[in-house]
This record gives C-alpha cells, sequence and structure tokens, in this order.
C-alpha cells in the first residue's frame, strides 16, 4: 500500500478511532462523541463492544454510564474490533511490567500495527498509553511510519504522531481529561503543533508542548516520585515497628516542621499506575536509578511485613478470626487491581491456622474462596484480630475504645487520626 492508495480520513463516517475501551479509552471516547466528534472505539473484547453498543458500560466510573448511553444512541459512539479510518488516533491500551519488571509493549506494538492498514494521508496518530521513554520514536513510529510496503511516510508531514500521556484519577476521570493540563509531545514541531490543536478543541486544562521523549519520563516522573514519597514514610513505619515506637506520632511530629512533610505509610502501593510506572524509568536507566528501585522495593516489601505482624499476633490464639478491614487498593473505591490489601487477606485466607472476616463496603461478592464478606459490625463483633487495611469512609468513625476487646494491627492510621 502507497500513500496515494490509502484512504482518505475525510470520507470515513469517524473522526477520531480509539484504541482501547478501558478505564482511559472509553471516557476519553465518550467525551469527544459527546462534543461533537463521530468516535470509533475500538477494543478487542467483544463483551465490552456489545455492552457498549448497548449504551451500557463496563467499568465503575462516576457519571460515565449516561454519558455512554447519550453517545451511543446519538450515533457518535460506536465501538468496532478493528480500526477504521479516521483523521485522529488515539492509543489507549494497556502498558503492564512482566514478572521480571519489565515493560510489556506488545499492546501498544499491536495497537500500532493494527492502525497501519487503515491509515490515510496526514492522520493524527497520539500515543496516550503510559510508556518508557522512546516508544514513540523508537517503537511506534517505525511501525506507523515505516516502510509501508517500500513507501515511508514523513512524520510532520504526511503523518503526524505525538505522546500525550493521560493523567487522570480514577473516580473523576470525566471531569479530569477535560480539565487537566496536558502534555504534549510530537516526534516534530509540526506534530506537537497538531497534537496539541487535537486537545485544545476540547481540554480547558493549558496544554504543554515538549518532545516525545519528555512526554513520557515526565508522566513517569510524577508516579515515580509519589511512589519514593511513600516509600519513605512505609521504611519510617517499618524502623519504628523495629524500635518499637509510633509511626504516626512521629510523622505527626515532624509534619510540624515547616518544611517537613510525611506522607501517610500503608499496607503497600497498590493500583496499576504508581505500583507500575516507576519500573519503566528503571528499565530506562537501570544503573542510574537506585533511589527508584529500592522505593519499589519497600513498598512491595510492606504487605509481607502485615502478614508476618498478623501471623505473630495470631499463633498467640487458637484458630482466631481475623477482620481485613478493607481489601480496595485505596480509600473508597472498589479497585481491587494490584491492591495490597487484597493480597494480604489472600495470603491469610491461605493460612490454616486461623479463620478470616473481611468487610469490603463496595464489595457484593467475596473475592476470596472460605473467606467470607460480612458486615462491619458482624466482623468486630466476632473477630479475636482485626487487620485494618484500607482506610474507606464507612471505618472512618471507629475509635481505638470501639476495639478494646480486640487485638489490632493498623496499617494505615485509621485509629490514629490526628496525623
Ligand atoms: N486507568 C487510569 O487511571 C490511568 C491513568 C493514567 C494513565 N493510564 C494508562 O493508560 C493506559 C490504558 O490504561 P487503562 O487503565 O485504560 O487500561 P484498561 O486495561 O482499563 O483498558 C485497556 C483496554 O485496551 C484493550 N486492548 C488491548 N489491546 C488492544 C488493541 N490492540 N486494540 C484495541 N484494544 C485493545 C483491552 O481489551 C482493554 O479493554 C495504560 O498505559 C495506563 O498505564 C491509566
Amino acid at each position: 500500500m502507497t500513500l496515494s492508495t490509502l484512504p482518505a480520513p475525510e470520507t470515513s463516517p469517524f473522526d477520531v478511532c480509539v484504541l482501547g475501551l478501558g478505564y482511559v479509552g472509553l471516557p476519553t471516547a465518550a467525551v469527544l462523541a459527546t462534543r461533537g466528534q463521530r468516535v470509533a472505539g475500538v477494543d478487542l473484547r467483544r463483551d465490552i463492544l456489545d455492552t457498549i453498543n448497548a449504551g451500557r458500560i463496563h467499568i465503575v466510573e462516576p457519571e460515565l454510564d449516561a454519558l455512554v448511553r447519550a453517545a451511543v444512541a446519538a450515533g457518535t459512539l460506536r465501538a468496532v474490533p478493528a480500526p477504521v479510518p479516521a483523521r485522529t488516533y488515539l492509543i489507549c491500551v494497556p502498558t503492564p511490567i512482566t514478572a521480571d519488571h519489565r515493560p510489556d509493549l506488545s499492546f501498544v506494538e499491536a495497537a500500532a500495527r493494527a492502525i497501519v492498514p487503515v491509515l490515510g494521508p496526514g492522520a493524527l496518530v497520539v500515543l496516550e498509553s503510559t510508556v518508557p521513554p522512546g516508544t514513540l520514536r523508537d517503537l511506534v513510529a517505525p511501525i506507523v511510519c515505516g516502510n509501508l510496503q517500500g513507501g515511508g511516510l514523513v512524520p510532520g508531514r504526511d503523518i503526524f504522531l505525538a505522546h500525550a500521556p493521560e493523567r487522570v484519577l480514577p473516580g473523576a476521570v470525566l471531569r479530569e481529561v477535560v480539565e487537566n493540563e496536558r502534555l504534549v509531545g510530537g516526534l516534530t514541531d509540526a506534530c506537537t503543533a497538531r497534537c496539541a490543536e487535537f486537545y485544545e478543541a476540547f481540554a480547558r486544562g493549558q496544554v504543554h508542548r515538549c518532545s516525545a521523549e519528555v512526554a513520557e519520563l515526565t508522566k513517569l516522573a510524577e508516579n515515580a516520585f509519589r511512589d519514593t514519597n511513600v516509600a519513605f514514610a512505609n521504611e519510617l513505619a517499618n524502623v519504628c515497628a523495629h524500635l518499637g515506637l509510633d509511626v504516626w506520632e512521629v510523622i505527626r511530629l515532624a509534619n510540624r516542621h515547616p518544611r517537613v512533610q510525611i506522607l501517610r505509610p500503608g499496607p503497600g502501593v497498590g493500583g496499576h499506575c504508581i505500583a507500575v510506572d516507576p519500573w519503566f524509568i528503571a528499565a530506562s536507566a537501570p544503573q542510574h536509578t537506585a533511589l527508584i528501585q529500592a522505593a519499589r522495593r519497600v513498598n512491595d516489601e510492606r504487605p509481607a511485613r502485615v502478614i508476618a505482624q498478623v501471623r505473630a499476633l495470631a499463633a498467640r490464639l487458637r484458630k482466631p478470626k481475623v477482620a481485613c478491614l478493607g481489601l480496595a487498593y485505596k480509600p473508597d473505591i472498589d479497585d481491587l487491581r494490584e491492591s495490597p490489601a487484597l493480597h494480604i487477606a489472600r495470603a491469610l485466607a491461605a493460612d490454616p491456622d486461623l479463620e478470616l472476616l473481611l468487610v469490603e463496603p463496595h464489595l457484593h461478592t467475596s473475592p476470596i474462596a472460605g473467606a467470607p464478606l460480612v458486615p462491619l459490625a458482624e466482623a468486630l463483633a466476632a473477630a479475636d484480630i482485626v487487620v485494618v487495611l484500607v482506610a474507606h469512609r464507612q471505618f472512618r468513625h471507629l475509635r481505638p475504645d470501639h476495639l478494646l476487646r480486640l487485638m489490632v494491627v493498623d496499617t494505615v492510621g485509621l485509629l490514629n487520626q490526628r496525623t
């Protein structure tokens, strides 16, 4: 296929083609579709396509259902199994890590390959997925611009390529897709300008122009910064446990210093971004990321410490009942992805020397076989040991005198709320 025989995007019934209809892609597609763009959403999963085309959604995100319903009913959003010709392509596919902490870019590669047959002259291709520095230039560009049967496309002239990392917060995605400031890093200045124009048409936050590599690393730096700061708090918790001191008191007093702001320790770092993205920097510069890698290890090690602490208490009793409060990876959501709380609960559930009760107000069924989901009051009445894993709103009324009869492992400082 050469440029002259490629379909012209103008003739397509779609303006934008979004690849990957998950937590990032679907809200973005819905926002665009309700603002005058004709959007084709692509996903590999048939069930997701059917759900969306029926005007429903498969993820938990406030107000997204109404937006998708409206866009599908208006005919501006359609879910399709493969990319279609469009003026703009947004790649929003997963970028996980492998078991040995290497970036898995196979989804990005597959998405880039999938758009090649339908790519028309002048199209804009935006990589929104979080990726290691160099991914747009070294992986995506050769596929998209490369040897299209001999005739290469010139970026910035025939085709426009940019990275615009997504920085949305789950639970607030619809607002943040529009209001967040954006980074737009093109392969060339013309690519950057074209991509910035696309976002400026609907985003209210400022659009910052930079190179593709700066955009890639900046997104990763944001999450690595957060991870490293949490690791500091977690390490302090480890030190305090060793010395028999109260970490919450130490942090509360240290934070009285005008230039100190220590974050809160916890049972580990979860979710699919903060626990993953720092490894992308580490993979890009293994010899220069001692701090980032150490922080990851400190945070990854926390669940094992909590499990050991609970087991040590449990060993004092005969087959004690242990109640875990919270399973999500952070407060007030139902998301269990990479959740350290879930990891801890699973390990405790596998222990034949204790009986596990789970309290998770955001779930209707237990995610762990053999460990029943019970209401908070029931768990507190039945348990010998309480492990506070998530500071959900529903638990915040608890005070130490409610738990006098119980042994308590409070990983999130819920009972020490002066900090
Ligand atoms: N979820 C967030 O809050 C968030 C925030 C910022 C950045 N990100 C980044 O955005 C990217 C997407 O994350 P997500 O949370 O939306 O992932 P997700 O797993 O929720 O959704 C990705 C979707 O892509 C689909 N998919 C996979 N390969 C495909 C292909 N070749 N063509 C079409 N669809 C394909 C999957 O079936 C899935 O439905 C990741 O790089 C992530 O790190 C996510």
